[in-house]
């Protein structure tokens, strides 16, 4: 068996910000819209007001402040509410490839790789642009992988998922090395429209490289160890798919069809279950909590980031020990974890150990235990 290691990340960061004040600004100017055209109906009983949102709302309850995305003017626009992406022709890079690719090279650069060393690309994301061909094969092609490549979809968890995949391959030697990207355009899923969760999610793409760690030119993370679980629950949902033309309304504009969760039982039945989960895989690998320099949790609320880093460690985290970058980026599914890593590991000494933890809808966890082997 051979030693899996992170020997490079790479973050793709759009250039476009939506404050928490410009979000409830076209928010309540959509609300104010909507009343106004369904006034009677309103009057009538038969449909409720829709009512404002609020930004110190939106910050106290998850500790977001920003959020990037790749189309502003679309998702702000009161008479839209969602991003405006230019027809792509099929002989163009795909926009999930186009970041995937920029984000790939920033971590092939940083493990001193190029395309020729790669043997495999997992395209781990909470959703595909299309059915198919596979989003991975055409990022393996842009960027001239040769070797295989495949999508995987576990929602918010999909990157740790990716990892253990990757892993996985390396420990058994049906590959050398595996590039793992997350593009993650999650304003094309989120519902703008809905003040429970329109301030929720950003843009963003993230990718890791996993090599043998006998290949490692620099600075590399051991994977110690890799846990996954799931548990079916349909408290966080989207019913989208292949099957929407075939049903009656099916391809009306339909709430269900994008992002809808029940925030509020999600933070109560998922906090335990990754703090368990956690607790346990550290337990069994002989490391206890104080032994961690650092937990990068996934980035979806920063009380729910709180508790789950109060019960593994017994005691309040330091913010050292347990960075956020969500009131940056907001929820960024998958990539959360992985910014978190990318933007706070170089600190990092020899020896020392730290877990990439994401969790989300399936519901989903997985738990990476890194330790840093320096050059
Ligand atoms: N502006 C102003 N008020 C709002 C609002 C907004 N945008 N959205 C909701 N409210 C109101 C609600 O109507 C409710 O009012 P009420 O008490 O009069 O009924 C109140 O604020 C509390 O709403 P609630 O939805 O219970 O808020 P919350 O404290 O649970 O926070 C989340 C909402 C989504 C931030 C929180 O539940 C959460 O983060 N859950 C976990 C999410 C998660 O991790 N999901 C995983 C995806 S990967």
């Amino acid at each position: 068996m051979h030693q899996p290691a992170i020997t490079g990340t790479g973050v793709f960061t759009p250039s476009q910000i939506i404050t928490n004040d410009e979000l409830v600004v076209a928010f309540n100017a959509y609300v104010d819209l909507f009343n106004a055209e369904h006034a009677d109906a309103i009057a009538a009983g038969d449909i409720p007001a829709k009512t404002h949102s609020n930004a110190d709302f939106i910050f106290a309850a998850s500790g977001i402040e920003q959020r990037y995305v790749l189309d502003k003017e679309g998702v702000l626009d009161p008479t839209r509410m969602f991003p405006r992406f230019r027809e792509r022709a099929d002989d163009e890079p795909s926009l999930m490839a186009e970041i995937a690719v920029k984000a790939a090279t920033t971590a092939l650069e940083q493990a001193g790789r190029t395309a020729g060393d790669v043997d495999a690309v997992i395209c781990a994301a909470s959703n595909m642009e299309r059915a198919y061909p596979a989003m991975a094969v055409e990022i393996q092609q842009l960027l001239g992988i040769e070797g295989f490549a495949f999508d995987m979809n576990v929602a918010c968890s999909s990157a740790t998922f990716g990892i253990q995949q990757a892993a996985d391959m390396i420990r058994s030697g049906s590959a050398r090395s595996v590039l793992m990207v997350n593009p993650e355009i999650t304003s094309g899923h989120l519902e703008w429209r809905d003040r429970d969760c329109h301030f929720i999610f950003g843009d963003v793409c993230t990718a890791v490289l996993i090599e043998r760690a006998e290949d490692a030119t620099g600075i590399r993370f051991d994977i110690v160890d890799t846990r996954l679980l799931t548990q079916f629950s349909s408290n966080i949902r989207n019913n989208n798919g292949f099957l929407r033309r075939t049903r009656p309304y099916g391809v009306e504009d339909r709430r269900d069809m994008q992002f809808m969760q029940e925030g509020r039982k999600v933070f109560k039945q998922v906090v335990p279950i990754v703090a368990t989960l956690m607790t346990a895989h550290l337990a069994d690998n002989g490391i206890a909590p104080e032994d961690l320099k650092r937990m990068w949790l996934h980035q979806a609320n920063k009380s729910m980031n709180d508790l789950i880093g109060k019960k593994v460690m017994g005691r309040e985290p330091t913010r050292d020990e347990q960075p956020n970058i969500l009131q940056d980026y907001a929820n960024t599914s998958s990539a959360g974890s992985i910014i978190a890593f990318s933007k706070h590991s170089d600190d990092f000494e020899p020896g020392d150990l730290g877990v990439i933890c994401s969790f989300g809808a399936g519901y989903s966890v997985g738990s990476v235990i890194v330790r840093c082997a320096g050059a």
